[in-house]
């Protein structure tokens, strides 16, 4: 009588309990679906959610620019304020305070489709400069304590956990059974970082001795490194001195030590996993440890290169993706565009299957419909030693996946610099041609005309 009386009771207990069971999975659950991305303006609509809530992921991971913190001037020239040109003199960035922080993160968090995905899926994640609070920041940012605690607020972090204590906001989990063991290491890019062309460190010391723990630590059949910034791909190494974007590349020696790490743990199956540059592709490089290194960048859930121009340029900037030399890109049959880049918003989607003898591992970059862009399928053992197989393309001045991008000869490095200015001073003759025909016109015509 008494437990029947109390069975309601119970089944409240029990249904109280439903949404901490859903966004904690324990820890020995197989895991085999796993989502990620990054740049989400909250004030966007932002109809990716669907797609990934559809994917139906076990974990979702933020890469940064989770939201986009900090204020942005407009473009103005002329006045006092000037942000553009090499005349400028006032930053474009400022940040917000903890009170406009908060309620941007608010705003995000109440996204119902993001609202979804939370309901069914364990959400974990790092930040990148917006959310940690300022454009390009790295250690000297002095708001950085509140931001940390913001962002662990919106990771509903619990009171009581240590990522609360520390300085900066790197984590690792631990998924599924033995044998079927999945490692999420996140990386905190921002919290003590150099400044740039510092080429000093990115993780700082406490960080670079903790990851040395978290690499030598129980084996896995799988490491997940998430990065806000891109590990293998060095943009800025050909698009400079068009433009320039963040990346492991441009603090080469701190770069190195990363490989030299991941190399000397003998610790196999490492990916890496990255966001911030507005675009997606998948690059690998054969010569950095005993195994191919690839690194999946999915940019923005929101925020694409694409959408940040006027349609009509937009087969333009597909152009220059395919002309933009990339030895690190890889490219597979099943890409969208030509380039293999995607510029459109887009997630990641990680597939294990552990059902196959070798497990096999499926990552691909999705639109927001939840289509397919491109990916690549490989087996687990790929990423051991003894089964490197570097993938020269004959034909090239460079070895596909192991010449950097600083080391292409010039002609091809520089490319897009070449055509961008090769094409401004072919319109400048033109221009000086055209007037010195014109002038000389002139000087003809009186002449003749004062004789007749
Ligand atoms: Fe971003």
């Amino acid at each position: 009588m008494a437990s029947s009386s109390h069975a309601p009771l119970f089944v409240l207990f029990l249904l109280l309990l439903i949404p901490s069971l859903r966004t904690a999975p324990n820890a020995t659950a197989v895991v085999s679906r796993i989502a990620f991305g990054s740049c989400a303006n909250q004030s966007a609509p932002q109809p990716v959610w669907e797609a990934i809530v559809e994917f139906d992921p076990q974990v979702f991971i933020w890469l940064g620019d989770n939201v986009y913190g900090d204020n942005k001037r407009p473009f103005r020239v002329f006045g006092r304020e000037r942000t553009v040109g090499p005349w400028k003199n006032v930053p474009r960035f400022y940040p917000a305070t903890e009170e406009e922080l908060r309620r941007k993160y608010e705003l995000a968090k109440a996204n119902p489709g993001y609202t979804k995905l939370r309901e069914r899926a364990q959400v974990i994640g790092t930040w990148d400069d917006h959310d940690y609070g300022l454009n390009d920041a790295g250690k000297e940012f002095s708001g950085k304590v509140f931001t940390q605690r913001l962002l662990l607020d919106f990771l509903d972090e619990a009171e009581d956990s240590s990522r609360r204590q520390q300085a900066g906001v790197y984590t690792s989990y631990m998924f599924g059974p033995e044998g079927k063991r999945v490692k999420v290491i996140m990386l905190d890019t921002r919290y003590h970082r150099d400044p740039l062309l510092s080429d000093g460190s990115i993780l700082g010391d406490p960080q670079w001795q903790w990851l040395e723990r978290e690499l030598h630590g129980p084996q896995s059949e799988i490491t997940i490194i998430g990065s806000s910034i891109q590990v293998v791909s060095n943009l800025s190494a050909t698009t400079g001195p068009l433009f320039y974007v963040e990346s492991w590349a441009r603090f080469p020696r701190e770069r190195e030590r990363l490989f030299r790490l991941i190399d000397s743990s003998k610790r196999n199956g490492v990916l890496f996993i990255s966001g911030d540059v507005h675009f997606g592709e998948i690059a690998r490089f054969d010569c950095g440890a005993q195994y191919p290194l690839y690194d999946i960048t999915s940019s923005g859930l929101t925020q694409s290169v694409e959408n940040s121009v006027p349609a009509v340029f937009r087969s333009i900037m597909r152009l220059l993706a395919v002309l933009t030399p990339t030895p690190m890109r890889v490219f597979t049959p099943n890409c969208r565009h030509k380039s293999c880049s995607y510029g459109q918003p887009n997630f990641g989607a990680i597939e294990i299957d552990w059902n196959s003898v070798p497990h096999h591992i499926k990552v691909e970059l999705r639109d927001v419909q939840g289509n397919s862009v491109g990916g690549v399928q490989f087996p687990i053992s790929e990423l051991q030693p003894l089964n490197t197989v570097l993938n020269k393309k004959q034909g090239h001045s460079f070895e596909l996946h192991c010449t950097l991008e600083t080391e292409l000869p010039w002609l091809v490095r520089y490319r897009l610099a070449l055509l961008f200015f090769g094409t401004i001073a072919g319109f400048v003759i033109a221009v000086v041609l055209l007037s010195i025909a014109c002038l000389s016109a002139t000087n003809i015509c009186p002449k003749k005309c004062k004789t007749s």
